[in-house]
């Protein structure tokens, strides 16, 4: 963003939110960036610069918000996840989508407005490619969670086609972190297998050993996002969402990575209904099209992940 523009982060308490609201900070102050979540916060949100409790289906305190902090860039990080959405199908629905238009019509009024919306692995479904998922496939979304952000696509598409709104989005694969807990997701189990690796030094995980998921390591998806939304607009090719791949990787393969840290470490596993999800998702994404028009290049891999991550996880513990 240029210098002394004002960012606005709707859904800030969750896991992209968290280290989204902290890299913006450090890099243009506190104050440029404010930080609104639905639920009252306390601690850095709060306190390293501006906080909004605010509910993104309120249309008009969104829109306050925008023109009295003369913001110039939106993130709209609030939504229920593949889980959570299919067990309140319709709650889901409204938050995923009514979020959207709200800030697309807001954007559609304002020129100058950026907005960055996510997408998922999600959009896509069993008929599609599940090895390196091309960009352009067939896309038959079988959750609530993968419907609402195909159609969100779409209209981001549509409204910068027909309305010139300067939407940017990415489909993240699973998001591997340590500052904040994802929630009501499939790829969860990517991240609690690490807390419960050092607080029990055994995880039962809920999809089977051989289930291949593209994941990312957060600072990797921050560092993607803060480049799609930099770059110059006639770069942004593809305004529905663009493809990004990582790592790739199954239950099995992350247990042995963590064991080769926690030699006792012991995994097993209880399918649940989140299996079904898994087996409908790629495997692995194709993301030569983010390469090609903005330079995306991955550059955490399983093992410098999960070095990362238990290193963060036990000094928060005191545990080093
Ligand atoms: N991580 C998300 C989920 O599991 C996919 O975008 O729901």
């Amino acid at each position: 963003m240029s210098k002394g523009d004002t960012s606005l982060i709707l859904g800030s308490a969750g896991q992209i939110g968290t280290d989204l609201v902290s890299t913006l900070r450090e890099l243009n102050g506190g104050s440029k960036v404010i930080a609104a979540d639905v639920k009252e916060q306390t601690g850095f949100l709060s306190e390293s610069g501006p906080f909004l409790k605010l509910d993104v289906l309120d249309a008009t305190a969104v829109a306050d918000a925008i023109t009295k902090n003369n913001v110039k860039e939106v993130y709209l990080l609030a939504a229920l996840l593949s889980a959570t959405a299919e067990q309140k199908m319709k709650a889901a629905w409204r938050l995923n989508m009514d979020s959207l238009f709200i800030l697309l019509d807001i954007a559609k009024e304002k020129k100058d407005l950026k907005i960055f919306w996510p997408s998922s692995i999600a959009v896509f479904g069993p008929s599609t490619p599940r090895v390196h998922t091309p960009q352009f496939c067939v896309k038959d979304p079988s959750t609530v969670y993968g419907i609402s952000k195909l159609a969100g696509e779409h209209w981001g598409e549509y409204y910068f086609n027909k309305f010139g709104v300067d939407i940017r989005s990415i489909r993240y694969p699973g998001l591997i972190s340590y500052k904040a807990l994802p929630g009501g997701g499939t790829t969860d189990y990517a991240v609690d297998i690490y807390h419960q690796a050092l607080d029990k030094g055994s995880y039962t995980c809920f999809l089977k050993e051989d289930t291949a998921l593209p994941m990312m390591y957060m600072p990797d998806a921050i560092r993607a996002t803060l480049e799609l939304m930099d770059a110059p607009a006639h770069e942004v090719k593809i305004r529905s969402s663009y493809n990004l791949g990582g790592i790739s990787f199954t239950p099995e393969e992350i247990a042995a990575e963590i064991k080769k840290h926690i030699p006792e470490f012991s995994i097993n596993y209880a399918p649940d209904f989140r299996q079904d999800i898994a087996d409908s998702w790629p495997k692995s994404i194709d993301d030569s099209r983010a390469q090609e028009d903005w330079g995306w290049k991955c550059k955490y891999d399983l093992s410098s992940t999960s070095i990362d991550m238990l290193k963060h996880l036990k000094e928060a513990r005191h545990m080093v």
